[in-house]
């Protein structure tokens, strides 16, 4: 190796050197695939409903996160004043997102003093615990009226190696004692409070996201492949719909067609947002998955399939058309488990009678995390039936989650609600 050889490998040496810290220091947010995020919430209520706000920031916020002990690993402290219980909810306390979506929805606002404070050497000490070799991103939630001074322990935090210490206010910014909230942070932007038009929810979200977007989603089987999987766009619905084409719905099928392409006209279709599977069922042996989860990527294609479909006749196997749609949890089929949210939505007059039991697999879809709707046609024709409301209620997940011709309109637009932020992605 020459004199000129070697001077440019330490300048290259050095460079990547540069070019390394530069990195670990620059970014708002810690850019990590693996993310110890811990989250202090006060739960003083010291606003009228200040803690439903700020607990609804915090699942809305976790939506942007992956939590699993491999990806976004999570621990929490709740805490208010200091004769009140506090929640220490240790690392990996919640395995899934809907793990940590059920847990925080069961906390409840207690009165009392806030005290921060003490709040942040609980966090210290689960600091302590974490895992040392991914970064750390501490977001406490409060409107900053701690009875007792947190700086001190809040320095700690800042000092404590690769860790971000964000602070996010939910209540009214004028209500907001900002110095508190910089004493907590000790950095002005890393404080986020509404601004604006701007919720600190969308905020929080968008910042999440940026830096969760150069993820890339690892499959945990190794018969995928994982080359060229995109980032996350937050947008991702496994939609299974799931139709009944028995006799007993004759006259109808034709409009669960018309209503299942409607729906798939409003939302967002690709591999990165929503896809789309087809379930048809009558009797036991003619229920069939039409076409999984990865097999159409355009709009078109699904809602010139689906308009494709034909009755077949039978008896009518509900539940084995539900228990039919579960196989769509699976990788195999394009499911994208841990990033995708589940839905299916089962168009049916309610009547089964062959096969297993509807509210069975109903219960059954809920475990596997599905967001389960019914739909029903109300309207009576010629040879309708009328619909088995029973049934169509223990279908759905609960009674609001269950549509007829005439609310169908609002089942699109919350099923849109998830894709409308990528809406003009391509
Ligand atoms: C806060 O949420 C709980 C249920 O999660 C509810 O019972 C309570 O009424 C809510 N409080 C306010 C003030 O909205
Ligand atoms: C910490 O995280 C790394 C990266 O995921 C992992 O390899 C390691 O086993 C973890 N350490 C502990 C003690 O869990
Ligand atoms: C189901 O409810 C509708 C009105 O929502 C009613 O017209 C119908 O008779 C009910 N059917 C049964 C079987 O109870």
């Amino acid at each position: 190796m020459g004199p000129t050889q070697l001077q440019l490998c330490i300048l290259v040496a050095i460079l990547a050197a540069i070019s390394l810290v530069y990195s670990q220091t620059t970014p708002l947010f810690p850019v990590a695939c693996e993310l110890n995020v811990l989250i202090v919430l006060d739960r003083s209520d010291s606003v009228k409903g200040g803690f439903n706000k700020s607990r609804k920031f915090v699942t809305d916020v976790s939506e942007e996160l992956q939590i699993g002990p491999d990806k976004h690993r999570v621990a929490m402290v709740v805490y208010s004043g200091n004769s009140y219980r506090r929640e220490i909810l240790p690392w990996n306390f919640a395995k899934t997102n809907e793990e940590f979506v059920r847990i925080t929805n069961g906390l409840r606002a207690i009165g009392g003093t806030t005290n921060t404070k003490k709040a942040l050497e609980v966090a210290l000490d689960l600091m302590q615990q974490r895992n040392r070799s991914i970064a750390t991103l501490v977001l406490v939630v409060t409107d900053g009226r701690s009875a007792v001074d947190p700086k001190e322990p809040a320095q700690r935090l800042q000092r404590e190696l690769n860790t971000w210490v964000f602070a996010a206010a939910t209540g009214e910014p004028e209500k907001v004692d900002r110095r508190e909230l910089l004493d907590i942070t000790g950095n002005i932007n890393h404080i986020v409070m509404h601004s604006g038009r701007e919720l600190a929810t969308d905020i929080t979200r968008r910042l999440l996201r940026e830096a969760q977007e150069r993820c890339r989603p690892t499959t945990t089987t190794t018969t995928t492949t994982t080359t060229t999987t995109p980032p996350i766009t937050g947008c991702e619905i496994d939609l299974v719909l799931v139709i009944d084409f028995s006799t007993t719905t004759d006259p109808i099928y034709q409009m669960y067609k018309s209503m299942a392409t409607r729906l798939v006209d409003a939302l967002k279709i690709g591999h990165r947002f929503t896809q789309v599977a087809v379930v048809t069922f009558a009797t036991v042996g003619r229920t069939r998955v039409k076409f999984n989860l990865k097999k159409y990527e355009k709009k078109e294609d699904i809602i010139n399939a689906i308009n494709g479909l034909k009755s077949t006749g039978g008896t009518t196997a509900l539940g084995e058309g539900i228990k039919a749609g579960l196989t769509q949890t699976d990788e195999k089929e394009g499911a994208r488990p841990g990033i995708a949210t589940r839905v299916m939505v089962v168009f049916t007059d309610g009547w089964s009678n062959k096969g297993p039991d509807p509210g069975k697999m109903a219960k059954e879809a809920l475990q596997q995390q599905f967001e389960l709707y019914s739909v029903a046609i109300k309207e009576r024709f010629p040879n309708s039936v009328t619909v088995n409301n029973q049934t169509l209620q223990d279908v759905a997940q609960d009674g609001a989650h269950f549509y007829d011709e005439r609310t169908y309109n609002y089942l699109i637009d919350r099923i849109r609600q998830r894709n409308l932020p990528c809406m003009n992605m391509s």
